[in-house]
């Protein structure tokens, strides 16, 4: 399928490309993309059954051979080291890493936070509500993850701001609005030995460490006091799993109150169904994070010759599965462009497919959803889209730049 774009970060900063994934899935559900620059091209996985079987078949479709991300990590098995976190790792040795954290992350241990949350977003809400539009990202769905996971890892308030700023620059890094550097278009060699090959990262390696210090002289009942006490984690093991924590307990969780609240703009009969019935709480969160779809991709290597619906997968294949399209797969949900906050079933991947990696923050990313909500059916009557929506320029990252929204008030 040369014809069709789905990587070009042009089209991304548009718009999300649904007609080509849904050209894709109908006629070609695992196709082949060559890639610019001397890379070796990969398989775009595109239905949602396909996706599910690659993330639960770790032994074949490796996560640590070559990294999670496009990037040919196994040309430079010095930079796949220097990057590697749990989600790059494959099991026994991620199963030994995320067992230091996952007590943190459980749907007991995140419930604990209701009340924090639910303070938290129903200020930001309310600074939204003054009239007039508002930049909806800045005003509430930027601030709202970043006071959360601060809290849960136990970065002070006063460095939080700084800290997310370098972590945007981080990952938004194919970006000018965030970064300096641009991945796809300028020479960042220097930086192979760093995630996302951003010079940021370092910013927030030294910072993960001074925070380490600082920790385990008064360690507290946070994340980072755990880390800071592993006695297995190296040096660079500890700051890669830092920066991991603080990019995605923030980047993808902000990009689903966006853009659940312009879907709420788009189907203004879904809000008010929501506060008919509250008792939808659950399927609404569920539907938001579906229609969200915040991580467009990640990257597996095939380990040895294999086959996937059909298509022959050979030994070093890269094999990319694309969220955002599997959440859209007719062949599991009815009518899946139209919003439906009472749809049930919903077997979305927007947390992935199963298997060792899927998220660990799921349960926080849920919390947050569904405080926000209900906070804002309680509050406001409709949502008003004042003007167009800006994206991310990035392929990797669903996400909305400015969101210029007005709230009326109940
Ligand atoms: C809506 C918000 C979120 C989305 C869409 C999301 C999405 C994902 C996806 C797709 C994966 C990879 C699954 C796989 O490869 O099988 C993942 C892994 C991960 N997520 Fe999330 N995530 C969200 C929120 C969070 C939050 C709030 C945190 C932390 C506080 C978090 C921490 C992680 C970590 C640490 C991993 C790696 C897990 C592993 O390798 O074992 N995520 N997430």
């Amino acid at each position: 399928m040369p014809e069709i774009q789905i990587l070009d970060n042009d089209i991304w900063a548009e718009r999300i490309p649904h007609l080509e994934f849904t050209e894709l899935r109908a006629h070609a559900p695992v196709a082949w993309f060559d890639e610019p620059n001397g890379n070796s091209g990969f398989w775009a996985v595109t239905r949602l059954d396909d996706l599910v079987e690659v993330h639960r078949n770790h032994r074949i479709f490796s996560s640590q051979v070559g990294g999670t991300e496009l990037e040919e990590l196994e040309r430079d098995p010095e930079a796949r080291e220097a990057r590697r976190t749990m989600l790059e790792t494959d099991p026994p040795e991620h199963t030994r890493i995320r067992k230091l954290v996952s007590r943190s992350f459980t749907r007991r241990a995140i419930e604990k936070w209701e009340s924090t949350a639910r303070a938290l977003i129903a200020q930001n809400v309310d600074k939204a509500l003054s009239g007039g539009p508002v930049d909806f990202v800045e005003t509430v769905a930027r601030r709202f993850p970043i006071q959360m996971i601060s809290k849960l890892l136990g970065v002070p308030d006063r460095d939080a701001e700084q800290l997310f700023h370098w972590a945007d620059a981080v990952v938004y890094h194919a970006d000018p609005d965030f970064s300096e550097l641009l991945y796809d278009k300028d020479d960042t060699d220097l930086y192979r030995l760093l995630p996302f090959r951003s010079p940021s990262s370092l910013k927030v390696f030294e910072y993960a460490q001074r925070l380490a210090e600082e920790k385990k002289k008064q360690p507290e009942a946070d994340v980072v006091s755990i880390l800071a006490d592993a006695t297995d984690l190296s040096s660079r093991e500890f700051e890669t799993f830092f920066l991991l924590l603080v990019i995605a307990g923030n980047e993808t969780t902000r990009h689903s109150l966006s853009h659940g609240a312009l879907a709420l703009a788009e189907f203004p009969d879904q809000l008010e169904r929501l506060r008919e019935e509250p008792t939808l709480i659950d399927t609404a969160t569920e539907e938001i994070l579906r229609w969200a779809s915040p991580q467009i991709h990640f990257r597996r290597t095939a380990v040895c010759d294999t086959q996937l619906a059909g298509v022959k997968i050979s030994a070093g294949d890269k094999v990319v599965t694309w969220y955002i399209s599997a959440n859209y797969d007719e062949r599991t949900f009815v009518d899946p462009f139209t919003l439906d906050l009472g749809r049930s079933p919903n077997p979305h991947v927007t947390f992935g497919g199963g298997g060792p990696h899927i998220c660990l923050g799921a349960w926080m990313a849920r919390l947050e959803v569904r405080v926000f909500l209900e906070e804002l059916v309680g509050r406001v009557r409709s949502i008003r889209l004042e003007a167009q929506p800006e994206r991310i320029r990035s392929n990797f990252i669903n996400g909305l730049k400015h969101l210029p929204l007005v709230l009326e008030k109940l």
